[in-house]
């Protein structure tokens, strides 16, 4: 099984470094225009593979698409990132354009894969590629929910002073600071609601320093995140490459579930052989079903930037 990760940026290599970790893909292709970078990534990280025991195979290439041919899955990582102070939503036309390009390219050797976008503002770059590419709808997700979901447990388990392994919880809504909705009522300790566990400040805390999650890391890093990224899109590329239909929040295309339309919006989704198999509607309370919609509107003015 065969993945394409355009981008090799740290993104998009930590996303082969993971993948190959888990050892399930035969073969994973980075994609970059910059000349040499992708060819290099992939040999320095087949040099981990004596250590890390896979057997997936690396390769790059500076732009020969041919060698992405028969892709089951195409991971757009491509794109500008993020300078301390920016806002996801700053970067939508410089990136709108080469999102497009770099997924057509793929597309063309690749007409039956799953695409699944990274690049920011990412519910706007999904919703952008559904507008472009006319792919059934269950093809396209946007990486979003998975890893502001991990963002969120990692808070819950900070302040709980327990293992991540003890929470769950899950963000819906944009991939944005102000847009992203981290479900403190629903967010629970080895069965638990965390609201019985932990004071209301501190819930507000989590859910805050998680809705910044992203920006807190540009700040420290003076660029976008990558390990978490990337491990968030292998994940997601595991459940679709071994059809284990995970429940995990992604960006999708929205067609009445949640009150939306004609938009793409981090939800809960089944994630298998055919993408996105099944959108679940959760039940929301009132303040979230308001923030909910505040969020959709926010993404859609995003959206009617677009130059398309
Ligand atoms: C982040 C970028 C990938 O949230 O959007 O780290």
């Amino acid at each position: 099984m065969k993945i394409t990760v355009v981008g090799a940026g740290a993104v998009g290599a930590s996303c082969a470094e993971y993948i190959a970790m888990k050892n399930f893909a035969s073969e994973v292709v980075l994609v970059d225009v910059k000349e040499g970078l992708a060819e290099g990534k992939a040999m320095d990280l087949m040099q981990t593979a004596s250590f890390k025991d896979f057997n997936t195979r690396i390769i790059g290439t500076t732009g020969d698409y041919g060698k992405t041919a028969n892709s089951e899955v195409i991971v757009v990582t491509s794109g500008v990132p993020r300078k301390p102070g920016m806002t996801r939503e700053e970067l939508v036309n410089i990136n709108a354009e080469i999102v497009l390009n770099v997924t057509r390219n793929a597309l063309k050797y690749s007409p039956d894969a799953i695409l699944i976008m990274v690049t920011n503002p990412m519910d706007t770059m999904t919703y952008l590629a559904h507008k472009s590419f006319n792919l059934p709808k269950n093809r396209i997700i946007g990486m979003g929910g998975a890893l502001d979901t991990a963002r969120f447990r990692y808070r819950l388990a900070e302040v709980l002073e327990c293992p991540i392994s003890d929470v769950e919880g899950m963000v819906i809504a944009a991939h944005s600071d102000t847009g992203m909705l981290p479900l403190i009522s629903k967010a629970t300790r080895n069965g638990v609601p965390v609201e019985e566990l932990i004071d209301k400040e501190k819930q507000n805390h989590i859910v805050e320093e998680t809705k910044i999650g992203g920006a807190t890391l540009v700040k420290l890093l003076g660029t976008s995140a990558w390990y978490a990224p990337g491990a968030a899109v292998a994940g997601m590329v595991h459940s679709i490459l071994g059809d284990h239909k995970k429940m995990i929040p992604c960006s999708a295309w929205l067609d009445g579930e949640y009150g939306e339309k004609d938009i793409c919006l981090g939800v809960p989704s089944i994630i298998g052989r055919n993408g996105i198999e099944e959108i679940i509607e959760l039940s929301l309370n009132d303040e979230e079903r308001e923030k909910f919609r505040m969020f959709a509107d926010a993404v859609r003015k995003v959206n009617q930037d677009l130059k398309i």
